[in-house]
C-alpha cells in the first residue's frame, strides 16, 4: 500500500525552526517503519537524519515519536498501526532532548543522568568466603527486569515530570540505579544518593506510567522507581536521617 510519511525535520545550522516534510512509500503490512525510513533515504532524499546500528530492537539506537508515541522504528510494523492506503503517518524526534538532525537527538542529557546514578557493580568491601559472591535465584529476580534496558530514552520522551522539570534524572537513570540497588552483591546505594536522594533525584517522579506505557522491553518502569525510592527510604530511616523529600516539607 502507498503511505505518506510526514516527517519532522530540522537542521540546527540551517533553520530556524523544525517543519514536517511528506514522502510517499510503498509499504508492506509486514515492513517496519525502519524500512520505510531507509527506502527514503536510499531512493528519495539522502540527507534525512536518523540514527539506527542493529536494526533488531537491541541497540536502541532507532528510538522516535510515531503518531505521537514513542516507538522503536525497527519493532513497529505498519499492520500494527492504524493506517490504510493512502493514510498518513507523522514521525518525530524523542522530546526533552535537543534535535541534532532531523530525528536524530543529542543523547548527552541522558548520558549525563545515566552516568550520575553510577551504573555499574559496587561490589561489597569484605572478600566473599569462597572467593565468590553467591546469589540465589530469588535474589537474581529481583533486578532480573532492570538488566533488559536498552538505553533508547522512550521513557525519558514520554515522561510528564520533565515536561515540567527538565532536571528530573528521568526514568532511564533511576531503572539504571535499580539494576544495582537490589543486587545482593552490591553496596552502592550511599554512592547513588547523591543523585537519587535529593530533589530532582527519584522524587519529583509522580507515578503516571507514561514510562511503563512505551518501553520497548516492557519494563515495569513505574514500579522500580517506586522500589528504589522505597529502598532509599529505608536506608535513611535505618540511620535516623530524613530523606530529600522529608526534608523538602
Ligand atoms: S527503561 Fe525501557 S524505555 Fe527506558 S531507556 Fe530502558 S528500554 Fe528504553
Ligand atoms: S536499530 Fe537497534 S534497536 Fe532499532
Amino acid at each position: 500500500m502507498k503511505v505518506t510519511l510526514a516527517i519532522q525535520r530540522f537542521n540546527p545550522e540551517t533553520d530556524s525552526e523544525p517543519h514536517v516534510q511528506n514522502y510517499q512509500v510503498e509499504v508492506e503490512p509486514t515492513h517496519r517503519v525502519l524500512d520505510a525510513l531507509m527506502d527514503i533515504t536510499q531512493n528519495q532524499d539522502g540527507t534525512l537524519g536518523y540514527r539506527r546500528s542493529c536494526a533488531h530492537g537491541v541497540c536502541g539506537s532507532d528510538a522516535m515519536r510515531i503518531n505521537g508515541r514513542e516507538k522503536l522504528a525497527c519493532k513497529t510494523l505498519f499492520k500494527d498501526l492504524e493506517i490504510e492506503e493512502g493514510g498518513t503517518l507523522e514521525i518525530e524526534p524523542l522530546r526533552h532532548l535537543d534535535v541534532q538532525k532531523d530525528l536524530m537527538v543529542d543523547q548527552s542529557t541522558f548520558f549525563k543522568k545515566f552516568r550520575s546514578v553510577k551504573p555499574y557493580f559496587v561490589p561489597k568491601a569484605a572478600e566473599p568466603e569462597h572467593g565468590e559472591f553467591i546469589q540465589s535465584p530469588e535474589e537474581r529476580a529481583l533486578f532480573d527486569e532492570a538488566t533488559k534496558c536498552i538505553n533508547c530514552a522512550a521513557c525519558y520522551s514520554a515522561c510528564p515530570v520533565l515536561d515540567k522539570n527538565p532536571n528530573f534524572v528521568g526514568p532511564q537513570a533511576i531503572v539504571a540505579a535499580a539494576r544495582f540497588v537490589n543486587d545482593s552483591r552490591d553496596q552502592g546505594l550511599e554512592a547513588r544518593l547523591d543523585a537519587l536522594d535529593q530533589k530532582d533525584g527519584v522524587w519529583p517522579c509522580e507515578s503516571h506510567f507514561e514510562c511503563t506505557r512505551v518501553c520497548p522491553r516492557d519494563i515495569k518502569i513505574t514500579k522500580l522507581i517506586n522500589l528504589t525510592k522505597r529502598q532509599i527510604k529505608k536506608y535513611r530511616d535505618a540511620r535516623g536521617e530524613q530523606t530529600a523529600e522529608e526534608r523538602a516539607q
